[in-house]
């Protein structure tokens, strides 16, 4: 692994954002440069740096794949018009539920289901429309690491794992924020004038919801975890913790609701402490908390009939479960 680490402690992060327009700059040229925003710290910070160097010269697009929280997408385009970013949304829902299809194993998940479909597809038919030559992205220090180590594939690494973007896809990546981890990029969201709704957000995975549904993804099953994480975002909202989510799991369970037999769905909760995502333990959330959670699971989302709570460490668990 050639990429060299900013710790918190060494950045500067007004310094970091001078350098950073200027490196933009310098690798876009006269071309014109796209990125794809999701509105998490990572992507938000990227078209905030982009915007800075190249203004009209950079494309920023919000792809609606399906797969995003309740109302995320809306929000996100808000905040950045409201900053003066202009960002288009486009409706890619069905390319990626096709993709999906029938698609098991969590590494396939992402590389033929996000990886292949957003890049491949979608991107390099935006690169192509809107004559860009470069494609900016949000990929931190951590996303390499365990890539290079072989612990999970993030979908947005290429050339450290030896995919030339360039050959494979036909543009070039730049990824300003490489040397940094997430509590860097943080304060660089702060000095690049992000809201806290967006610099403080608790991070979620480039693949969405489909990092929360075990075995096959389906709108179905997403339109589930998407009710399941509207409550526990909602209920877990006032503890400080690094990271939480609802899980939708496959194998169903017995149950028993108005006095009949339900075989149904299961839920678990995880809620994270963490500095950095690296290593994670489990929140010592209040009890009447989760059971507050487990209730509301149970009788607002359809099928719903068991809530479990995740107390293993990262490692060996991971903080997604797919
Ligand atoms: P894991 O599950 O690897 O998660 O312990 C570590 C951190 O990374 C996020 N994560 C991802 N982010 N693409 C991303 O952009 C991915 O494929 C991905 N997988 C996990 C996860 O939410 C956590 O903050």
């Amino acid at each position: 692994m050639s990429t060299k680490e900013i710790t918190l402690e060494a950045l500067n992060p007004k310094e970091f954002i001078d350098a950073q327009v200027k490196a933009i700059r310098e690798a876009v040229g006269d071309d014109v440069a796209i990125n794809a925003l999701s509105g998490g710290v990572d992507s938000s910070v990227v078209t905030m740096l982009g915007h800075k160097a190249l203004g009209d010269k950079l494309k920023t697009y919000l792809v609606e794949n399906g797969l995003m929280r309740e109302g995320e997408l809306e929000r996100i385009a808000e905040i950045f018009r409201g900053l003066g970013v202009p960002v288009e949304i486009v409706d890619e829902r069905e390319k990626f539920f096709a993709a999906l299809k029938g698609v098991i194993d969590p590494e396939e998940k992402r590389e033929k289901g996000i990886t292949q479909v957003f890049y491949k597809d979608i991107f390099a038919k935006l690169v192509k429309d809107s004559g860009a030559k470069v494609l900016m992205q949000g990929t931190i220090f951590t996303d390499i690491e365990e890539t290079a180590a072989g612990i999970k594939r993030q979908h947005n690494v290429f050339e450290q794992i030896g995919i030339d973007p360039q050959e494979a896809f036909g543009y070039k990546v730049v990824e300003p924020l490489i040397e940094l981890r997430k509590p860097a990029v943080r304060e660089v969201a702060r000095a690049v004038g992000l809201p806290p709704e967006i610099s403080d957000r608790p991070p979620f995975p480039g693949p969405a919801l489909c990092a929360r549904v075990i075995d096959e993804v389906t709108p179905e099953k997403i339109d589930l975890v998407r009710k399941a994480t509207t409550i526990v975002e909602e209920e877990l909202a006032g503890v400080d913790a690094f990271q939480y989510m609802a899980i939708l799991h496959s194998d169903q369970v017995t149950g028993i609701r108005d006095g009949k037999r339900d075989f149904g769905r299961q839920i678990e909760v995880r809620c994270w402490d963490s500095a950095d995502a690296v290593t994670a333990t489990p929140t010592d959330v209040p009890f009447a908390t989760l059971r507050k959670i487990a209730d509301r699971l149970t009788s607002e989302v359809p099928g719903v009939v068991s809530v479990t709570y995740n107390i293993g460490t990262k490692p060996p668990s991971c903080i997604e479960a797919v």
